[in-house]
């Protein structure tokens, strides 16, 4: 089956992508030049109004997602948007009292890979070919090599920055050879690629991400 065969994991209910570009979980938008860019559909599993932190710290910092979705499971038909942006969240430990995971979220200890694996992979079947998915990961917790392995392809090129190196930004190209729906990944048959039809009956998101009583 060719790439462009493909309708959508839920080819009853999945819809046409509404912009060129999905950020895939947005968060504050805080790495976009424009937070308004009329080109990109912003999506998360949460909204937070203005005015989460103590002291009117960052008084601006909000979640406002055009749509709330879970990444791993999303309503878009497959190979729909031209560019996929995806920054999940990167630390399993800690408190959502701290700053950093009231913004960035906490991913679940138990589930963690599985849930990252599973959005990674909605980005890759939501993606158009000849599209590029930026992903973003940043090492405090787990090596980007751990997670790279277990994705359906592999990245273009990828490099650190930051101030202490340990965030990296990969690039990943799709072509018509790329892995497709249904099929198995001819790199490294990790994953199994069509399991996240929308309605699937999975629970709902085990990722923890705004709890003040943790
Ligand atoms: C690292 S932050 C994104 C930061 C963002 N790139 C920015 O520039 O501000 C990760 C985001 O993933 C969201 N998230 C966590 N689990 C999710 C899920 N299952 N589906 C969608 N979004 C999720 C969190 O709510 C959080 O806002």
């Amino acid at each position: 089956m060719a790439n462009s065969d493909i309708i959508g994991a839920g080819q009853d209910t999945a819809r046409r992508a509404p912009k060129k570009i999905l950020d895939a979980c947005c968060g504050g938008r805080m790495f976009w030049w424009n937070k308004s860019n009329p080109d990109v559909w912003f999506t998360d599993c949460r909204s937070v109004p203005k005015g989460a932190f103590a002291n009117n710290w960052n008084p601006n910092w909000c979640v406002t997602p055009d749509e709330i979705v879970d990444f791993r499971n999303m309503p878009y038909q497959s190979n729909s948007f031209n560019m996929v942006v995806f920054d999940p969240p990167h630390l399993t430990s800690g408190s959502m009292k701290s700053v950093i995971n009231k913004k960035y979220g906490l991913l679940n200890k138990q589930t963690w890979k599985q849930d990252v694996v599973d959005g990674f992979t909605e980005c890759w079947r939501v993606l158009a070919v000849h599209g590029v998915l930026i992903f973003k990961w940043n090492e405090a917790n787990i090596k980007a090599k751990e997670l790279i392995r277990e994705f359906p392809v592999e990245p273009l090129f990828g490099d650190f920055t930051g101030k202490t190196g340990a965030t990296i930004w990969m690039t990943f190209f799709k072509t018509e050879e790329s892995p497709v729906l249904g099929e198995e990944s001819p790199a490294q048959n990790t994953v199994e690629i069509c399991h996240t039809a929308p309605n699937s009956g999975r629970d709902a998101m085990p990722l923890t991400l705004w709890n003040d009583d943790k």
